[in-house]
């Protein structure tokens, strides 16, 4: 067993590495219980009730890092308050062609075309039934295939499919890398998925939707509306951008892809801050971009987030992240004069 600490020692190894390759092993690492985390209960100033569930505290594992569902009790047991695995599709895909992952680290930044690789949701579900005795809640986030794909008949599909096993589901109409795609954010598009859901799974978990920090203002004022209209649970606020700051250098700084990351954090916390206030309390948000230290949880949860998840900050800084982030939001709460994370919720929205 190698600890946590030794983990951390390791992940700068792991950067020397091609950035998909040390994904590869990392997650390899997890799912054979290389890496594991003492056990410890979080602080009850860090607990959320949001979605029907109680959750140990907001700083969740955002989707694309357990595409398959291979290491969600190892991804728990580091002291994330929830994971969101996925995305998984209907049917297997290979995705895009190698190289597809790329470092920006002087921007702490990252910038992936992968497009959707993953085993498919016949494979995903067989893993499911060994989650029922999980520590904390577990969402699974769900798209379509690059080809053949119906949205209207695949996404209420795999809603039914995977809902026995998931806390929450969310709609991925956000990605960058599946052509089309983010079409589905319109207003026909996202009320016509939405209501086959509901129609064709009538007993299901809280389904959120996940947006690109791309839209217009207008465009979110509309997904706002829609996620309301057809009973949708909540918002994930957002996805990668396919926007490119003037100041982004590097040599992987023009790739193609959705840029993830510090650059994400402005863009998605104001997107966030004016969702809270369209949404007026009808929907649960999910704050999600360029989260890096506790400081950054809590801009997002007084923007307006129930819960906050991230990515690539985890990439670059691994397991070790995740109780410093917890121990910065503790202290950022009582610098600022609250006592617990609902406290705070929308006071700078
Ligand atoms: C390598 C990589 C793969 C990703 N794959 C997915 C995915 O399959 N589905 C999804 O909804 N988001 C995916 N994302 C987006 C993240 O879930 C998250 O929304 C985004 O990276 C912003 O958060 P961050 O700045 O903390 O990384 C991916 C991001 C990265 C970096």
């Amino acid at each position: 067993m190698i600890s946590r600490a030794a983990v951390s020692v390791l992940t700068p190894a792991l950067r020397l590495l091609d950035a998909e390759t040390a994904h590869r092993l990392a997650l390899a690492a997890l799912r054979h219980g290389l890496v594991r985390a003492a056990p410890y209960r979080d602080d009850t100033a860090l607990q959320v009730r949001a979605l029907g569930a109680l959750f140990p505290n907001p700083i969740g594992l955002a989707a694309g890092f357990d595409k398959n569902a291979v290491a969600v009790l190892p991804l728990m047991r580091l002291g994330f308050g929830y994971i969101e695995a996925g995305t998984v599709t209907p049917r297997p895909q290979p995705g895009n062609p190698r190289p597809r992952l790329f470092r920006l680290p002087a921007a702490q930044a990252v910038i992936n075309r992968l497009g959707f690789n993953n085993e498919g949701v016949e494979a995903f579900r067989a893993r499911l039934p060994a989650l029922a005795a999980r520590q904390c809640p577990f969402g699974v986030n769900v798209g379509i295939n690059k080809d053949g794909a119906d949205p209207e008949r695949d996404y209420p599909a795999l809603v039914a499919a995977l809902t026995p096993f998931a806390d929450y589901i969310t709609i991925n109409v956000s990605s960058p890398n599946t052509p089309g795609l983010r079409d589905l954010q319109s207003e026909a598009r996202l009320s016509a998925i939405l209501s086959a859901v509901k129609a064709m799974v009538p007993v299901r978990p809280p389904i959120l939707v996940k947006i690109a920090p791309d839209l217009s203002d207008a465009g979110l004022e509309t997904v706002v509306e829609t996620a309301v209209i057809h009973s949708a649970a909540g918002l994930i606020i957002g996805n990668t951008t396919i926007a490119r700051p003037g100041d982004l250098s590097g040599a992987n700084a023009k790739q193609a892809g959705g840029l993830s990351g510090a650059p994400l954090f402005a863009r998605s916390t104001e997107m966030l801050a004016r969702a809270h206030r369209l949404a007026a309390g009808r929907l649960t948000l999910i704050g999600c971009g360029g989260i890096r230290t506790g400081g950054d949880v809590l801009t997002k949860i007084r923007s307006g987030a129930s819960l906050v998840q991230l990515y690539t900050a985890f990439a670059y800084s691994g397991p070790a992240l995740i109780p410093r982030l917890k121990q910065e939001l503790l202290q950022a709460l009582q610098a600022e004069g609250f006592a617990n994370v609902s406290e705070a919720w929308g006071t700078a929205a």
